[in-house]
């Protein structure tokens, strides 16, 4: 618990966390200091003195809130005639060549300098001489396009790239007027972090091509959810939208903050996952060849589960699908394996956020004890007759190649979101929801479980996969059975905020 301090914002007293700057300490009680260059990750700039406030104690008149830290007895005030004025000029300033194309910007509805303006300014435009014209629709790299006109210069974007990732692509050349963030020539950004610039930038000067156009940003519904890229399970924002006449479709994935796992970031890989959620799914059931209903289908792999099935669980399963598809695989008396060594990537991996392996669960397959040994699966193969894969792709990175002789010696069922090698070979196939469209938990490579809610909803829903299970025969078939077949392996289960770092025992499946 952080040690609290009594301070004066306009006369009035206020407790605030000790050790934060001014911005941050009375945004948590919902008092806004307006900012540009300042962002929690970047430390404080100082540049675009967009946060001046004044201090009665003799300093000099106005400071920088940025670079204020919170202190006991401080007497801040935010809204004095010489406050307003800075702000009217800053804004002034900052819009003296802005080009005002907020109808056709992309940052529009979620722009720092036009809701400043709204807030703080609403000034009309003094300015008779015509604006600096600079660079337009600039390919930056890495999907990452600018434009120099609509740039504040307060160099987020630069400072990202020489703090947080280290690798320097941007500088701001020249001064005053002709100022402007730039490349060095020949040297456009190259990192895998890089599309974090759009979401640092406060105004409509870093675009993603990726998503430039596609929606205006009122029309997006913004859900939390969780990346399934890979093992680390960075937070994210699902931002979709239901057209008229269309379905519910995501377009775009951005950073949420969670310090415990992923701070203000996401890769780049991460954020354009959200393209196979809505790509390349398998839309029918399919039994033999024909599309038909999925109670049919579902009838028809029930009859068929038995102990010469052999029943596949996939490492980006929710905590609560491996459970119903354990039980499932108990109560048939069918052979269950975890394997799946092609989602890892060996050496992909950086010292930072990204994992070698591109599931999201793995950590859930130990805790619930199944077993995702090679050996295990190719002796469990070889004896059965039927293979039952829960949206395990088998074939991720070829990896399923080595098996594909025996596969066409068997029955094999797809039980999945994507259409896929496996189910191409599936005599009987059945759709289920993905993970943006189901609700579950998953464990990070760090231990820390963390919990998602659907966020997308299709207009013909898929199969959950845990109530299917249930039609397949598996006494777990709610979530709430989930929960306390979960809470048997982790007695501390719990959707927490923010996430929940388990123990190592209970990380391990390993009693203490
Ligand atoms: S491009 Fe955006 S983030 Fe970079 S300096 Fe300009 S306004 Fe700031
Ligand atoms: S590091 Fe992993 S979990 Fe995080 S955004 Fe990238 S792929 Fe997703
Ligand atoms: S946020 Fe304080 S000077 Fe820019």
């Amino acid at each position: 618990m952080a040690e609290m301090v009594k301070l004066f914002v306009n006369g009035r007293e206020v407790e605030v966390e000790s050790g934060k700057n001014l911005i941050d300490a009375f945004k948590v009680i919902g008092i806004e200091i307006p900012h540009f260059c300042y962002h929690p990750a970047l430390g404080a700039d100082g540049n675009c003195r967009m946060c001046l406030v004044g201090i009665e104690d003799g300093r000099p008149p106005l400071v920088p809130a940025c670079k204020t830290p919170v202190a006991p007895g401080l007497k801040v005030q935010l809204d004095t005639e010489k406050i307003k004025k800075i702000q009217h000029d800053i804004m002034e300033f900052e819009l003296i060549n802005h080009p005002i194309d907020c109808p056709v910007c992309d940052q529009a509805g979620e722009c720092t300098l036009q809701d400043y303006y709204m807030s703080y300014d609403l000034q009309d435009s003094r300015m008779t001489e015509p604006v600096v014209v600079k660079g337009k629709r600039m390919d930056f790299g890495c999907g990452v396009v600018h434009d120099q006109e609509r740039c504040v210069l307060c160099a987020r974007c630069v400072r990202f790239t020489r703090l947080i990732t280290k690798t320097g692509e941007l500088g701001i050349v020249n001064r005053s007027d002709e100022a402007r963030v730039e490349t060095f020539p020949g040297r456009p950004l190259n990192n895998r972090y890089a599309v974090n610039v759009v979401d640092l930038c406060p105004v409509g000067a870093m675009t993603s091509r990726d998503f430039r156009f596609t929606q205006r940003a009122w029309f997006l519904t913004r859900d939390k959810g969780i990346c399934h890229g890979c093992a680390k399970g960075c937070n994210i924002y699902i931002d979709h939208n239901r057209e008229k006449y269309k379905d519910d479709v995501i377009y775009r994935f951005r950073p949420r903050l969670n310090e415990q796992v992923n701070g203000y970031f996401i890769c780049d890989e991460g954020r354009f996952t959200y393209h196979a959620e809505n790509e390349g799914r398998l839309m029918a059931a399919r039994v033999d060849g024909k599309d038909c209903l999925g109670d049919y289908a579902a009838q028809s792999v029930r009859a068929v589960l038995g102990p010469k099935s052999l029943i596949l669980v996939s490492p980006d399963s929710s905590l609560e699908q491996m459970a119903a598809i354990k039980a499932l695989s108990e109560a048939v008396g069918a052979r269950l394996s975890g394997y799946s060594e092609g989602y890892i990537k060996e050496g992909d991996g950086d010292n930072w956020l990204i994992q070698d392996d591109k599931s999201a669960n793995r950590a859930g397959l130990s805790l619930l004890g199944i077993d995702a040994g090679k050996e295990t699966f190719t002796r469990l193969l070889n004896s059965s007759e039927v293979l039952v894969s829960f949206d395990n792709d088998l074939f991720i990175h070829d990896t399923g190649s080595e098996f594909r002789q025996r596969l066409e010696a068997i029955k094999v069922i797809a039980v999945t979101s994507h259409d896929g090698i496996l189910t191409k070979m599936a005599s009987i196939a059945i759709p289920v929801a993905s993970y943006s469209e189901s609700s579950g938990s998953l464990v990070n490579i760090d231990g820390m479980l963390q919990h998602f809610d659907r966020a997308v909803q299709k207009n013909t829903p898929y199969f959950d996969m845990v109530e299917l299970c249930g039609m397949l025969g598996s006494p777990v078939a709610t979530a709430s059975d989930a929960v306390n077949e979960i809470k048997k392996v982790i007695p501390s289960f719990a959707n927490v905020e923010g996430g929940l770092k388990l123990t190592a025992s209970e990380a391990t499946n390993v009693p203490a």
